[in-house]
C-alpha cells in the first residue's frame, strides 16, 4: 500500500544546469534527470500536484506533471522560488556550483600562439539552502548528494549545513548507479535520525520508496 499524496503540492528539480561560456559553449555535468523525473512521475501517480523544474534533459514530461524548462542555475533558482509555497521541495537537480563570471557575447576565437585560456568562475546560488531558509519554507526539504567517496560523512554534512529534512545520497562513478544509469542505490539520512538504504533498484522504484518516506513525514 503506497501512501497517498492527494492534495499535496510537490516541487521537484531535475537534471543538470548548463552555464554558458559563449553562444556555442557551456559548462555542464553528466546528470540525466532520470531520478528527478522518476520522483515527479511517482508523485503525480499518487495524486500530488507536481511542479517539475527541469534543466536541459532529453526526457518526456511524466503524465499530469507541470513542467518548466530552464538552462542555468540562476534560471532554475528563479523558477523554483516562483513556485513556492509548496508542501515539499525535492532538489534532485545537479545544479552547477560555478558559472563563468561573464558570458562572451560572440564565439570566443583562438589566437595564434596563445595556448592557454583562463576562465574565471563564480559561485552560483545554492537553491536548496535558499529554499530551506525561505520565509515560505516547505514543510519538507529534501536534497540529494552525489559523492564519489565518504558518502555518509558528506551527506550528513550537507543535511546539517543546508538545514534539510532528508538527504538521499548516492555513490557516483561506480557501475550500475549514479547519473546516467537506470538503476541506483540511495542511502537516505534524516534530520530525525533516519538512515535507510534504498535499492539497488530501478530509479522509478527508488522514487516510490523515497516518496513513502516523504508522505509519512507530511502526514
Ligand atoms: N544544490 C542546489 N544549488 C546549488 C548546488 C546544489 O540546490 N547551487 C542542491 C542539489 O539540487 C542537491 C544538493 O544541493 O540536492 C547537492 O548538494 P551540494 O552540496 O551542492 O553537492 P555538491 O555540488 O556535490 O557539493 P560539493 O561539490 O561540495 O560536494
Amino acid at each position: 500500500m503506497t501512501a497517498a499524496l492527494a492534495g499535496r503540492r510537490l516541487l521537484v528539480s531535475a537534471g543538470p544546469t548548463f552555464e554558458d561560456i559563449d553562444p556555442v559553449r557551456f559548462i555542464g555535468n553528466r546528470s540525466s534527470g532520470k531520478m528527478g523525473f522518476a520522483v515527479a512521475d511517482a508523485a503525480a501517480r499518487r495524486g500530488a500536484e507536481v511542479l517539475l523544474v527541469a534543466g536541459p534533459v532529453h526526457l518526456a514530461t511524466p503524465a499530469g506533471v507541470q513542467r518548466v524548462d530552464v538552462r542555468s542555475a540562476e534560471q532554475m533558482r528563479a523558477a523554483v522560488l516562483a513556485a513556492l509555497p509548496v508542501d515539499a521541495y525535492i532538489g534532485a537537480a545537479a545544479v552547477a556550483d560555478w558559472r563563468p563570471r561573464a558570458i562572451a557575447p560572440n564565439k570566443m576565437k583562438k589566437t595564434a600562439g596563445v595556448d592557454t585560456l583562463a576562465l574565471e568562475l563564480v559561485r552560483t546560488p545554492d537553491i536548496l539552502a535558499e529554499v530551506a531558509a525561505h520565509a515560505a519554507r516547505p514543510a519538507l526539504v529534501v536534497g540529494f548528494a552525489a559523492e564519489t567517496e565518504d558518502v555518509e560523512r558528506y551527506a550528513r554534512g550537507k543535511l546539517a549545513a543546508k538545514q534539510l529534512d532528508l538527504i538521499a545520497a548516492n555513490r557516483v562513478g561506480v557501475a550500475g548507479a549514479g547519473f546516467e544509469s537506470d538503476d541506483n542505490l540511495l542511502t537516505v539520512f534524516g534530520r530525525d535520525g533516519l538512515a535507510r538504504e534504498l535499492g539497488p533498484a530501478p530509479k522509478i522504484q527508488l522514487a516510490d520508496a523515497l516518496l513513502d518516506l516523504i508522505a509519512e513525514r507530511l502526514s
